[in-house]
């Protein structure tokens, strides 16, 4: 198939795009560089052997995207692109609605006029409610409480109201956990920019020797060593996550909600003393106030992917930390510009 991969020079779609190489479909990518650089078009070229169509443009620009959708006779749409920082969304709220919601309405009005039926969107777990018993389900309430979360949540429930009014379009939102890790080449990975607001990134970073120590925030939860946990993925596993939802979506009309997690939990000391044997170090860290809106613990409750999809995770958290570090160390300031 050929696949419009929105975002698509982004941490999580650059390494789904070479997923779906490797599966024999075709990604076009779209991208702003908001908050990415064109030269991860040269890692997937150099692992793929084939390098993908990269178009630069905004998911907002509705006639850019029909354009895109027709003129690459695309099958169906994965829909990455957004802006992600939680902090950022709450001092800035107008920036999220708009381009989370603005331009997931501009990508669907588009994919009408255009007549692309199949739609993959990257949800996340932050839209469960945060009193769920854990594991979380796909029928757990749900209950966002800031307005990144909000933007997530009211995207499933536009996809959920177009495929109740259109029986010929399939819809898919995959609720992500938390995604970390690299391409085991090194070659390929998460590259935020400035300091980064999320643990696997951040301890990279102090393994390095860009940040003097982590900040552990918070050791007094509910939890066997005190510290918050959460079900990390590894991005590989994510990145196949999507392509077997782009398999089993297209031409099944509906709405679909899938979590995509490892169903385990890790604690923060757990993934400070796994990057600590990856990188062959002890890494410092000090314990501080918890951070706030955080919960104790949030893991997935995997198996309804694994039975509609036939996909589960397979990576371990030792296999995250190494391919994280690989590329950490390797690219120590990220992608060159
Ligand atoms: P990312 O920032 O690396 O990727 C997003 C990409 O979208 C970037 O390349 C950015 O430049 C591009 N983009 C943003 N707005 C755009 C626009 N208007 N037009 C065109 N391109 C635009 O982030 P990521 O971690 O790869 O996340 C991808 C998706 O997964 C996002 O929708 C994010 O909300 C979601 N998600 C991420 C996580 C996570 O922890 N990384 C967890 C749950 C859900
Ligand atoms: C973050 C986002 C959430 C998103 C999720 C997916 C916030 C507030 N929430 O959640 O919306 O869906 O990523 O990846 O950003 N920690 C430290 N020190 C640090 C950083 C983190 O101790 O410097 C701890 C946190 O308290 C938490 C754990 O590490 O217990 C994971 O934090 P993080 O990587 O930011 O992810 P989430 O909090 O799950």
């Amino acid at each position: 198939m050929q696949i419009l991969v929105t975002g698509g020079a982004g941490y999580i779609a650059s390494h789904t795009a070479l997923a779906l190489l490797e599966r024999g479909h075709v990604p076009v990518l779209l991208d702003n560089f908001v908050n990415s650089k064109p030269a991860v078009l040269d890692r997937i070229a150099a692992l793929a052997g084939t390098r993908p169509v990269l178009l630069r443009g905004d998911v907002r620009d509705g006639a850019f995207v029909e354009q895109a959708l027709r003129e690459h006779r695309i099958d169906a749409v994965i829909h990455f692109a957004a802006l992600k920082a939680v902090g950022e969304s709450v001092a800035k709220p107008l920036d999220y609605y708009d381009n989370n919601i603005h331009g997931t309405l501009a990508l669907l009005g588009a994919m009408r006029r255009a007549g692309v039926k199949t739609l993959v969107f990257s949800s996340s777990a932050t839209v469960y409610s945060a009193d769920q018993p854990m594991p979380l389900r796909e029928d757990g309430a749900l209950g966002a409480v800031n307005p990144y979360g909000r933007t997530k949540l009211m995207v499933e429930n536009i996809l959920a109201d177009v495929a109740a009014a259109d029986p010929s379009v399939s819809f898919t939102s995959l609720r992500y956990f938390n995604p970390v890790g690299a391409h085991p080449s090194g070659t390929m990975g998460e590259d935020p920019r400035g300091i980064p607001n999320n643990l696997m990134p951040f301890v990279a970073q102090v393994a390095v020797g860009r940040l003097p120590r982590l900040r552990v925030f918070g050791n007094d939860y509910p939890t066997p060593d005190g510290t918050g946990m959460r079900d990390y993925i590894h991005v590989c596993d994510l990145a196949e996550g999507h392509v077997a939802a782009i398999d089993h979506g297209h031409g099944k009309a509906g709405s679909h909600v899938f979590n995509l997690g490892t169903g385990t939990g890790s604690s923060v000391l757990d993934v400070v003393k796994a990057f600590g044997q990856a990188c062959g170090k002890d890494l410092p860290y000090e314990v501080v106030p918890r951070r706030a809106g955080d919960v104790a613990a949030c893991w997935a409750d995997p198996a309804y992917a694994e039975k509609v999809l036939g996909w589960r995770a397979t990576r371990t958290m030792q296999t995250m930390c190494e391919d994280a570090w690989r590329w950490q160390s390797a690219n120590p300031n990220g992608y060159p510009d």
